[in-house]
């Protein structure tokens, strides 16, 4: 059920809540399922009903009030000015955990994720639950991630109490998880927020990818639509609508035919960020047996796109003058 975020409704979301229930919560990057972060019982029931492995742990959200005294042990100064510089936003960031943040929430590690959420409903939600909500992405675990109310309840609607109206979510991907508890400062996983940005302010940043698992976003299997997807360089000319079968996703050709997408006529990485999940997913309905995806620019959000496109692959298609040559990674 999808409720408009009024007051009232934002109050059967806070009893829901209460209750052990969860939510779709509406925040600038993605669509979260939301469940009270400090019941045990309520946080089960995410990993319940989105099908994720327990050692995936989960970040908190806060209100941009709250006191993170009561999570977290210490906050280094890094983090502190971090936060007051930009958070509400999408940056999260990795904190050594209090004994009250259950173990299923940080899979027994001895560090939880934090993050203030810049979205209106979000912050009012939170203000009014009075308490950190732990949301993943609401979709079933290593799919798509939603941007929309729709999507959400599309998914999940079954099994959730209600979805509050956000509108399209501003950024569309995930955030950017930085984790200062360790000497150099490390990215667990490119998203919104830029790593330049990070690395004019803090110097060296290390970007950590490969296999040992902190971040879900780091398995190599992830955010995937339901068909194969398969990336090039260049789709150009050669996606013309003799492919029928061949669902494309341009940077930003001008496309027609309902089988070709363009993230962004106007070359731009946030507006190509904004739709990249919602793309995929109506590539992914629309009857096509494969899709193929370019690349986008390295840069800025860029690298956060390609990342998500990556790990939602099979693997990489190339053009031999006559037909797509695919090959598994
Ligand atoms: O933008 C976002 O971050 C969205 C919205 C809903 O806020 N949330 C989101 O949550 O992407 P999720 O669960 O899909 O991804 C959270 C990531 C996982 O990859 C998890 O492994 C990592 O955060 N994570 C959580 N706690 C961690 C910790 N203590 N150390 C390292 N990684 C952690
Ligand atoms: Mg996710």
């Amino acid at each position: 059920m999808i409720l408009e975020a009024n007051e009232t409704n934002i109050e059967k979301a806070v009893l829901a809540l209460k209750e052990g229930n969860c939510v779709g919560m509406p925040t600038e990057t993605v669509y979260g399922l939301a469940a009270d972060g400090l019941n045990p019982r309520a946080v089960a029931q995410i990993f319940e009903i989105k099908k994720r492995p327990s050692f995936d742990p989960l970040i908190l959200h806060v209100a941009s009030d709250f006191d993170l005294s009561g999570i977290v042990k210490s906050i280094p100064l890094q983090a502190k000015q971090l936060m007051k510089q930009f958070w509400p936003g999408s940056l999260t960031l990795i904190l050594p955990k209090n004994i009250c943040v259950p173990d299923l929430v940080t899979s027994g590690l001895s560090t939880v994720a934090v993050r203030c959420p810049d979205h209106p409903v979000a912050q009012t939600l939170l203000k009014s639950f009075g308490g950190p909500l732990a949301a993943p992405s609401a979709n079933f675990f290593g799919r798509l991630s939603p941007t929309s109310a729709q999507s959400v309840e599309e998914e999940l609607g079954k099994k959730i109490a209600l979805t509050l109206e956000g509108g399209a979510c501003r950024v569309g991907v995930e955030s950017t998880i930085l984790d200062l508890t360790s000497g150099l400062p490390r990215i667990l996983r490119l998203g919104a927020f830029a790593v330049e940005k990070l690395e004019e302010i803090l110097g060296e940043v290390e970007v950590v990818t490969g296999s040992t698992i902190e971040a879900s976003g780091m398995l190599d299997n992830h955010y995937a639509p339901r068909i194969p997807l398969y990336l090039c360089d260049h789709l150009g000319a050669t996606a013309d609508q003799t492919f029928n079968h061949i669902a494309c996703l341009h940077f930003s050709q001008s496309v027609t035919g309902s089988n070709h997408l363009s993230l962004s006529l106007d070359k731009e990485l946030t507006e190509a960020a904004t739709s990249l999940f919602s793309s995929l997913r109506q590539l992914d309905q629309s009857g096509a047996s494969m899709i193929l995806a370019e690349l986008v620019p390295d840069v800025g959000l860029g690298r956060a796109i390609n990342d998500r496109l990556f790990k939602a692959s099979a693997g990489k298609a190339r053009w031999n003058g006559k037909k797509w040559c695919l090959e598994k990674r």
